[in-house]
């Protein structure tokens, strides 16, 4: 049943033409508000399908409200806590990315969507977890510019015959990064009836310990999808929320208890409220810096769909 606060969230929203956009790794109380709740891609796209609507509230990091802004610089795209902001975003600058391009004049430059505006900005295409092998094959180039999440890029490397040349060094999900070979030894003996599914984020060493290695909507389709009951998650704590949710009649279990995004996490009711009511937090990119990395987004947008 939901709260006195969450049915005037709902109420403030038709008020507004809102729509409350959500990553699966928000909170319950947050995904039972959002409309449309979805992995990086699955936001992407949708935030390129709401012509009818006037404001978006985006719960997500910052690189997420940012990417929805460059699909739609007129519409207002709110972010509850403007702090939200993806660390690993935060690893590759533009002038990394110019310098490696100079390095590299052959190559091609994919970016995954958790990069900073001014960064796509000098991308040819984007990237998510759900997407990227399909756009490193969509292109001509043989030498692949790939960042800032170096586990994505290997995931990428060892699946496509292209050189996948990993900016910057040591670019990194502090939130996968905690998942250890020996934690998925431990749970398959907690659970041996489990399969494993891990992000790509992850260590190399930790992917090859699992059954499979999936975007977060990946994951969701293939627990919907398996003959199997049980299942070991090695991503963000709350996607197992979603599962419970949406699947409740297959088990599900974090890999660790610990995988928490913290910056994911200062959404909340009230700040929801307080965006339809106040506005706040609106996100904006510099125009020539959203024409130049749109370019970037649509083109991935096209090759996935
Ligand atoms: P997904 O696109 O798989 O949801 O991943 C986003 C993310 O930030 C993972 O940490
Ligand atoms: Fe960024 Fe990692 Fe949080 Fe995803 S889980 S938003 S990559 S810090």
């Amino acid at each position: 049943m939901l709260t006195d606060l969450q049915k005037e969230i709902i109420d403030l929203k038709d008020e507004k033409n809102a729509i409350i956009l959500a990553h699966n790794y928000q909170p319950k109380e947050i995904q039972e508000v959002a409309d449309f709740l979805g992995d990086s891609l699955e936001l992407c796209i949708k935030a390129s399908e709401i012509d009818d609507k006037d404001l978006v509230v985006f719960c997500g990091v910052d690189f997420m409200a940012e990417t929805a802004f460059i699909l739609n610089p007129d519409k207002k795209i709110l972010i509850p806590d403007k702090d939200a902001e993806c660390p690993m975003a935060h690893m590759l600058s533009s002038y990394e990315v110019k310098e490696a391009k100079e390095k590299h004049p052959d190559a091609a430059v994919v970016l995954y969507v958790n990069s900073l505006a001014e960064a796509k900005a000098e991308a040819d295409i984007l990237c998510t977890s759900a997407n990227a092998l399909k756009v490193v094959e969509s292109l001509k180039e043989d030498k692949i510019l790939f960042g800032p999440d170096n586990n994505l890029g290997k995931f990428v490397a060892r699946q496509t015959d292209k050189e996948i040349i990993l900016i910057p060094e040591g670019g990194h999900c502090y939130v996968h990064k905690m998942f250890h070979k020996g934690d998925i030894a431990f749970a398959k003996e907690k659970y041996p009836n489990a399969q494993i599914i891990v992000h790509p984020e992850c260590d190399i060493e930790v992917q090859d310990f699992a059954d499979a290695v999936l975007s977060t909507g990946g994951m969701i389709s293939y627990v919907k999808e398996s003959s199997d009951n049980e299942f070991i998650i090695g991503t963000e704590v709350d996607l197992i929320t979603r599962l419970k949710r949406e699947i409740p009649e297959k088990k599900s279990y974090p890999l660790l208890d610990e995988a928490i995004c913290k910056t994911m996490k200062l959404h909340s009711l009230e700040k929801v409220k307080n965006s339809l009511v106040n506005e706040e937090y609106p996100i904006s990119v510099p125009e020539d810096i959203a024409k130049k990395s749109l370019k970037a987004v649509q083109r991935m947008i096209d090759v996935s769909k």
